[in-house]
């Protein structure tokens, strides 16, 4: 187990002693009983989304160009209004339906590049604005007609470290699946140090939720992992690491014992809409927010524009296989050949 009173050193890293082999490890198949990830799937697809999307990073919304996304088909423009507000709306111009996404901001107002339509944010001309949410991390918008459910005035935001006072990072990418396919593969710990041995090793699953029972409440409805991340060779950063999923399109990871506590690492899955084939696509935005009381934290996060590509690309190399892992779910799920059905 990690961090059980081991002394701390005065580096974050550990030397790796017995290391076993890839292929020597303990098979995980037996514990991960797919009724365990279907149930807490089932939970985390139960619980009160408000209808927020997540859209994009914080830092992506800015300058002079809005951010344009599809989220469930439907066009999304965001940006900033003259108070650095977030701003959101069709991405549909409701003169003759310019892609708004292409038009420039000018102090606040989007301004349609066919015939100059302003939009301040406020309704106009039949556009009607979407409720907006940035939560210093991430920017959310609100979809009513898309999720369907009872709307929430905010999103339901992971707990996370004060983004002052954390090296913040937001990897995105996209996947042919649906938002499902992302959340249940983030509720399988069980396959990290089988499927990617490049950043973990040395992998329990010390509690995970009972059969396909466990609690509504998404804070006990959790795994907890012990694993070590793979720095180089047999230097190794040993966490305990809880999953919950606290609506049904995110799934957090907080680091809970040994280096980093209080970090966290979001998972959030947001519905794109067909592609030319008609198969689902789906944006997987990750947001890393890592804390740390050691001293050379502070010069961290100083360094965090040299520190964040290297972050990204971590997360990059992690998701090419779990989209690689969501995409076979999704195939052999639409095929009537999902085995964990
Ligand atoms: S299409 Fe936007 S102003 Fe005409
Ligand atoms: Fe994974």
């Amino acid at each position: 187990m990690a961090g059980n009173g081991r002394r701390r050193g005065r580096l974050p890293l550990s030397l790796r002693r017995g290391a076993v082999a890839w292929e020597r490890q303990h098979p995980t198949w037996r514990d991960a009983r797919p009724a365990v990830i279907a149930g807490a799937l089932k939970r985390a697809q139960a619980r009160p989304s408000g209808n927020w999307y997540v859209v994009g990073a914080s830092r992506d919304v800015g300058g002079d160009r809005p951010l344009g996304r599809t989220v469930a088909g439907q066009e999304v423009v965001v940006w900033r209004d003259g108070g650095g507000g977030v701003v959101a709306g069709p991405g549909i111009c409701p003169h003759l339906g310019a892609p708004l996404r292409d038009s420039p901001v000018r102090c606040g107002t989007l301004v349609c590049h066919w015939h100059g339509l302003s939009l301040d944010g406020g309704p106009f001309a039949g556009w009607d604005p979407f409720p907006a949410y940035d939560d210093g991390v991430l920017v959310w918008v609100r979809l009513d007609a898309v999720g369907g459910e009872e709307p929430l005035d905010a999103p339901v935001v992971p707990r996370r470290p004060v983004p002052a006072r954390a090296l913040t990072a937001v990897y995105a990418g996209v996947g042919v699946c649906e938002p499902e396919d992302v959340v249940a593969n983030r509720l399988d710990p069980w396959h990290g140090a089988w499927f990617h041995p490049y950043s973990f090793v040395d992998l329990t699953v010390a509690d995970a939720p009972d059969g396909p029972d466990g609690s509504g409440d998404p804070d006990e409805d959790a795994f907890a992992v012990d694993v070590s991340f793979k720095v180089a060779g047999r230097l190794v950063v040993p966490v305990r690491a809880v999953f919950t999923a606290p609506e049904p399109r995110t799934v957090v990871m907080h680091i809970t014992e040994g280096e980093g506590v209080g970090s966290v690492v979001e998972t959030h899955a947001t519905p794109l809409g067909p592609d030319a084939s008609g198969r689902p696509r789906t944006a997987v935005v990750e947001a890393v927010v890592a804390a740390s009381d050691r001293r050379g934290f502070a010069l961290a996060r100083a360094a965090a524009p040299l520190l964040r590509p290297l972050v990204r690309t971590a997360s990059a190399r992690l998701w090419r296989d779990d989209l690689a892992y969501a995409e076979r779910r999704w195939t052999l799920r639409s095929t009537g050949r999902f085995p964990g059905a």
